[in-house]
């Protein structure tokens, strides 16, 4: 420790002896705890302006006292049991003083009770497989960032995103997803492009259309801004249009929000002609859609269709991809790809909450994918995810052939499974959590939960690898049930 913020008494009594109980104090009050390393006595003399002298006199006076501990070469630290912790404690209990109690006027989204990679089997749906992720090739991108970093960038300015960074993403979008014609800003994840887009583009009241099972952050995100959701039927091949033409046409929607690559959780690529016919009745009812395509690479059997944004010549498609899945959820990155009317209203509205997304971080992907690398990961990660899908894909038909009640369509891509297990889902998950297999029924997706049926649940393949992914389905095997 180099400093120690102490309050010294500006008393009679020598330097040394006010310096041991400025000391003291800070280890009553809690700023140091017991064991703690303590300033040696050159630094606290040079913070307090004192003689080196001085300090060692107030620390020979707390070691007398029992407060302090020295060891040869080791420096001063403070006692392992001080000598009178019990009637600090009981001052502490009959202290008068009331703890504030704080006025919430609007609370966020709740903790996670126990995150899905705590258990031994992890079947948690959009869990990439983080170990995959080549730590020290990136490691080399991270270290050219910092020898020669971009320190004009570094400083305050621009808040759409690093621009080389920029260009690389406009590059790939525009090669590998086809779109052209946006502007992007660079956000702290996907989460961060919802709450700002539902922060400028709605206002309290306001509908906005979902899919009826969907992702449970946007919804909050939307709902914080005042919105009231309004669920569009689904069917085996994304949304039903239909219900979303009667939903238009009983209610003024504002906003429509899609997962249609791969339907979040249900796993339904939505047919080309379900988005053309999208694109027109947002077109002539004037909504903007929010397109979350937060795992478009994972696509296993042919190239996954573009997406809505590549073909959107009125503009109204924002266009929302992340970094989480492709490289691991910690890296907060992610992208919004929109018209350029919005744009700087989204770069507005971010400085309120932000100055900038990490720079050098930026930077570092932006050099690994000018190499190469990112695409790399990516052929690596999607051959690996697809073998996992296979692998899982046959346990269950063995299953299946063994007389168990289960169905599923192999999704073309993306990272999850969902299996109709007949009923009793949201048991079979409970069942499964306690055994240590993570897995999550429908009812966890549902936006009105008597829409619950109780029949599916949600395997995801990708985050773990083939020899937990088998044991983790036997031991939800007897779970299941067989045919009669
Ligand atoms: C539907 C959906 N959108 C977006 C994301 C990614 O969010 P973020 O970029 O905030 O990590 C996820 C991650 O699970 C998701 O399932």
């Amino acid at each position: 420790m180099k400093t120690l913020n102490l309050n010294i008494d500006n008393n009679q009594d020598k330097m040394y002896l006010r310096i041991a109980q400025a000391i003291g104090d800070a280890i009553k009050n809690g700023t140091v705890k017991t064991k703690e390393k303590l300033p040696s006595a050159r630094a606290l003399a040079e913070q307090l302006c004192v003689n080196r002298h001085t300090i060692m006199a107030a620390y020979h006076e707390l070691i007398a006292q029992g407060w302090v501990e020295t060891k040869q070469r080791q420096g001063y630290s403070v006692a392992a049991i001080l000598p009178v912790i019990s009637s600090l404690i009981e001052k502490k209990q009959n202290s008068q003083a009331k703890t504030y109690v704080w006025r919430i006027t609007k609370k966020g989204d709740g903790a996670i009770s126990r995150p899905a990679h705590d258990y031994l089997f992890n079947f948690a749906g959009g869990n990439p497989d983080i170990e995959l992720f080549p730590f020290k090739e990136f490691k080399g991108f991270m270290n050219d960032a910092l020898i020669r970093p971009p320190i004009n960038e570094l400083n305050y300015g621009d808040n759409s995103g690093f621009r080389p960074f920029i260009t690389e993403v406009s590059t790939y979008l525009r090669r590998v997803r086809s779109i052209t014609d946006k502007e992007i800003i660079v956000v702290n994840g996907t989460q961060e492009a919802l709450y700002i887009l539902s922060q400028i583009l709605l206002k309290a009241g306001d509908k906005v259309a979902v899919e009826n099972l969907g992702y449970r952050p946007a919804w909050n995100a939307l709902r914080n801004a005042g919105a009231e959701l309004i669920g569009i039927r689904q069917t085996e091949q994304g949304i039903d249009v239909d219900d979303l033409e009667r939903l238009i046409k009983a209610h003024k929607i504002r906003l429509l929000y899609l997962t249609p690559l791969h339907q979040y959780p249900t796993t339904a690529t939505l047919p080309q002609a379900k988005r053309v016919r999208i694109y027109q009745l947002a077109q002539h009812y004037n909504i903007p859609i929010i397109e979350d395509d937060y795992d478009h690479e994972f696509h296993y059997n042919s190239q996954p269709l573009s997406p809505m944004a590549a073909n959107d010549p009125a503009g109204l498609v924002i266009y929302l991809s992340s970094f989480s899945k492709i490289m691991f959820p910690g890296v907060r990155l992610g992208i919004i790809a929109v018209d350029k009317g919005l744009a700087h209203h989204i770069v507005d509205y971010r400085t309120l909450m932000n100055h900038k997304a990490s720079i050098l971080q930026q930077d570092a992907v932006a050099r690994w994918m000018r190499d190469g690398g990112f695409e790399r990961h990516l052929r690596k990660v999607t051959r690996c995810y697809q073998k996992r899908r296979k692998c899982m894909v046959d346990m269950l038909n063995v299953f299946i052939d063994e007389g168990l009640d289960i169905e599923f369509i192999v999704p073309k891509g993306g990272m999850a499974l969902w299996v109709d297990v007949g009923n009793k889902a949201r048991e079979i998950a409970e069942l499964a959590r306690e055994q240590g297999v993570f897995l999550l029924a429908e009812n966890s997706f549902h936006l009105h939960e008597e829409n619950d049926e109780n029949k599916y649940i949600r395997l995801g393949f990708a985050g773990q690898n083939e020899a937990k992914i088998k044991q983790g389905l036997l031991l939800l095997k007897p779970l299941l049930r067989m045919k009669t």
